[in-house]
């Protein structure tokens, strides 16, 4: 495949490929005494959860509850690496099991279903983007850290959806021409944002990549007082309408302190849990998925992330099963472009704190 055909395809991933949103459905008395158990061995094996905030509100509350911490994919990598735990339980998807054990290859880290996958993981296979990085030798390899740990082994940095910006327009200033990938409405609003020269991935994630432009247009007509909070794994065309584009983290401490009273909000509906804990006097309204004759698929909840569940968190902790391996050359490379995101993180909050 040549690499002018490698950017002309798309990578988003065929409907059937798609699983359906599962939420598992457990009553009163069952959810206490999973929590109950789930609380002694976690003690027992002196293990932390880190649980991402799309995960149901049951895995959240136990996170909280245990001295373990619900986050954003980049905080949950900084937390899993710093934490003193010998066990991090990650209540996420793949990427985010494989870059805890990046960062703590001593650490036994565990996932509930290790089914959980993204999709611009999935369309992102690392032979034919290492093939198309070697094509492109005069640039840097910058990717999203939602992708395999073989692909970050391949890149000189990783971002999240959090530091993407600040990262491209930092190499931009340098003057360095960049490869992105995997994830193209990322790449396209991040190539606006700072003008960087970017040959970009054609990959697409299947919950953001619904929310519809048309038919926001018309929910704000209805609603001309609520501030539009977006993710920016969103089309352009909401992207557009957005009075924020920020990361999960970022949404939340926006509905916190921003004055308006009601918010549109399009990114994983898991999220409005950790929002009405914070702010439980605001109105949050999502962003629609569907309309005009479109039906939507996973319908802002992404399928992998329903995937965690208290059962199956219960059961790995018995069981000691769904233990993440990386090979050790690959955590090797992996780690350098994980670490120089950290890095530059740190520095940044240092300049922000000296200004
Ligand atoms: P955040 O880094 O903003 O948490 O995003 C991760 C993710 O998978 C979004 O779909
Ligand atoms: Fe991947 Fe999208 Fe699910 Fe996030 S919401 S884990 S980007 S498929």
């Amino acid at each position: 495949m040549t690499t002018d055909s490698i950017l002309n395809r798309s990578y988003s991933l065929e409907k059937e490929q798609i699983p359906p949103t599962v939420v598992e459905q457990i009553d009163d008395s069952e959810r206490a005494e999973l929590n109950k158990k789930i609380k002694s061995l976690l003690k027992q094996q002196n293990a932390v959860m880190v649980a991402h905030y799309y995960t149901e509100p049951d895995l959240q509350t136990l996170a909280d509850e245990t001295g373990g911490y619900v986050s954003d994919s980049l905080d949950m990598a900084r937390f899993g690496y710093e934490s003193d735990a010998e066990t991090l339980i990650v209540c996420g998807v793949k990427f985010m099991g494989e870059t805890a054990k990046i960062l703590s290859p001593k650490k036994r880290i565990l996932m509930p279903d290790l089914a959980a996958n993204c999709s611009l993981d999935l369309g992102c296979p690392a032979d034919e983007f290492s093939a198309f990085c070697d094509a492109h030798p005069d640039h840097i390899v910058v990717v999203y850290a939602n992708t395999s740990a073989a692909v970050k082994a391949r890149a000189d940095w990783m971002v999240t959806s959090g530091s993407a910006v600040d990262v491209i327009k930092h190499l931009a200033a340098e003057g360095k021409k960049i490869i992105w990938a995997p994830d193209k409405y990322l790449g396209d609003y991040v190539q606006k944002e700072t003008g960087a020269d970017m040959l970009i991935w054609q990959g697409a994630c299947i919950v953001h990549e619904e929310f519809k432009g048309q038919e926001l247009e018309t929910l704000r007509a209805h609603h001309p007082d609520a501030k539009v909070l977006v993710h920016p794994e969103s089309p352009a065309s909401v992207i557009e309408q957005a009075d924020l584009v920020s990361s999960t983290t970022g949404i939340i401490n926006a509905v916190v302190e921003m004055k308006a009273k009601e918010f549109i909000i399009a990114t994983d509906k898991g999220i409005f849990h950790k929002i009405k804990e914070a702010a439980p006097d605001k109105i949050l309204i999502e962003a629609p998925t569907a309309g005009k004759s479109a039906t939507c698929i996973s319908c802002a909840h992404c399928p992998w992330m329903a995937m965690n569940s208290l059962r199956k968190l219960a059961r790995v902790l018995e069981t000691g099963e769904n233990e993440i391996f990386v090979d050790a050359n690959i955590v090797q490379k992996a780690k350098g472009s994980i670490q120089r995101l950290l890095d530059f993180t740190k520095d940044q909050k240092k300049l922000a704190g000296d200004a």
